[in-house]
């Protein structure tokens, strides 16, 4: 298994590319089985989730052609994804797929909406926290789909297609909205979702499906409304530059100190954790090319920070802040909100010698002149960058191990680090 090496106390300086989102670009691909013509996607980040889903659509008959390099592209310019579900020819999504990574699950919107039926495994357990999928199967039962769950599967059918309803979501669930808004945009009728989630990824799939034929107003705001129409169409979308890597950079430059400029990132999706950053004691600044990030000579202060949906402090952030706030000069608290088992990098930083207290929900870290350096283990993907993160800072050497956690979401990040003067390197196997 391969292992990334760190050697910490480097500033960084210079330039990061920021990659398209993963959490747009994995609810993009299942939309693509509402039509049978060619979606065409472009800034497809190279993320072993992104492969993963590749091969779960093709389990339903979806043929995906990756488009060549083209003149001018760098290594960093994302992938153009042609995706056609000309032919759903199977609508099963078995458990030795979908226990892999739980957004697969959302495939269960577009093949009941499209075909009317879907037999999905339920996603099972997860590191971060229980994350049923009741709320999901509520949005589609108001949407006429008749649910069995049997063997660990969900059987949805909706032999005459799916009706307009009203959906209210008695929580914010992004994985919900998602499967709402996708069923939504082939039934027969208008539909309401009440209490949606307004991530951006959320606004992101929304436009791609307006652009394929669907009558979506509301995505971003808390009220979706979806007009069903009976087809959609083919469409080419460019995928929205992801927030969170944008905002993992950023705290890893205010973790060792520099100056980088994060190119195609978004400041207006990413505005709770600038603030933080701020807060923190770093430069922020918006440019033409992204957001600069500058943190030299004054220290980290401590901040009181609390996760919530959008546009809220987010909770694939929260590790990484923790890592920052281990050398911050005094006490700073972070509470957990959306999953309740989002602390499995504290032991992991107190390796480092980091002072972590948890509390329930809340995290309280006293800040501490240095950290030293480790063998430390990955144990999902936001907490083992933010291994990575502490790591930059550390006296001497750390060895992280079990990457493929982090392969899942991060391209090519030890790449994106060195560029920047970092001491990182990857071993394989
Ligand atoms: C999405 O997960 C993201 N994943 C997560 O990112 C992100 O942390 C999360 O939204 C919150 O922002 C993708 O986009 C692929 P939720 P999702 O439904 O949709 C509970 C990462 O690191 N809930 O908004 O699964 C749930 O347990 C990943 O990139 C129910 O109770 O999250 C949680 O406590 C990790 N019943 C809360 O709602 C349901 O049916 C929010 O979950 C659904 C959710």
């Amino acid at each position: 298994m391969d292992r990334i090496r760190i050697s910490g106390g480097r500033k960084l300086n210079g330039s990061i590319p920021i990659s398209g989102a993963k959490n747009a670009t994995l609810p993009l691909m299942i939309a693509s089985l509402l039509t049978d013509q060619t979606l065409v996607l472009e800034n497809v980040p190279r993320l072993a989730d992104v492969a993963l889903l590749q091969r779960i659509l093709g389990n339903h008959g979806v043929d995906v052609m990756v488009g060549g390099k083209r003149a001018g592209e760098t290594q960093y310019d994302g992938q153009t994804l042609h995706i056609s579900a000309a032919h759903i020819i199977d609508t099963t999504a078995p458990y030795e797929l979908v226990s892999r990574m739980r957004a697969s699950f959302w495939v269960i919107a577009p093949l009941v909406a499209r075909t009317g039926e879907a037999r999905i495994s339920m996603p099972g357990g997860c590191a971060i926290g229980t994350r049923p999928v009741d709320l999901l199967i509520m949005a589609l039962e108001r949407l006429g789909a008749e649910i069995e769950i049997e063997g660990g599967y969900v059987i949805a059918r909706a032999r005459n297609g799916l009706r307009g309803g009203k959906v209210v979501f008695p929580k914010v669930t992004v994985g919900g909205t998602h499967t709402a808004v996708m069923a939504a945009s082939l039934a027969k009728g208008t539909s309401v979702i009440e209490n949606a989630a307004r991530e951006p990824e959320i606004k992101d799939v929304a436009d791609c499906l307006n652009k394929m034929g669907a009558k979506i107003s509301g995505a971003g705001t808390s009220r979706i409304v979806i007009e069903g129409v009976a087809r959609l169409f083919g469409a080419r979308h460019r995928v929205v530059s992801d927030r969170i890597e944008a905002g993992t950079y950023a705290m890893a430059v205010a973790m060792a100190g520099g100056d980088v400029v994060l190119e195609n990132a978004q400041p207006e999706l990413l505005k709770a954790g600038l603030d933080v950053l701020v807060q923190a004691g770093a430069e922020i600044t918006p440019t033409n090319a992204g957001i600069r990030v500058t943190r030299n000579g004054s220290g980290l202060a401590p901040v009181e920070v609390t996760t919530a949906p959008f546009p809220g402090f987010p909770t694939d952030l929260q590790a990484q802040l923790m890592a920052l706030m281990t050398r911050a000069r005094g006490t700073s608290r972070i509470t957990e909100t959306i999953f309740e088992n989002r602390f499995m990098h504290v032991q992991e930083l107190a390796r480092l010698g980091a002072r972590i207290q948890l509390e329930g929900e809340t995290a309280t870290i006293e800040g501490v002149e240095r950290l030293k350096g480790a063998p430390v283990m990955a144990t999902d993907l936001r907490a083992s960058v933010s291994l990575v993160i502490a790591a930059l800072a550390a006296e001497g050497e750390t060895m992280v191990n079990r990457v493929y956690h982090l392969d899942r979401g991060f391209e090519r990040l030890e790449d994106k680090l060195s560029a920047c003067g970092a001491a990182i390197e990857r071993i394989n196997g």
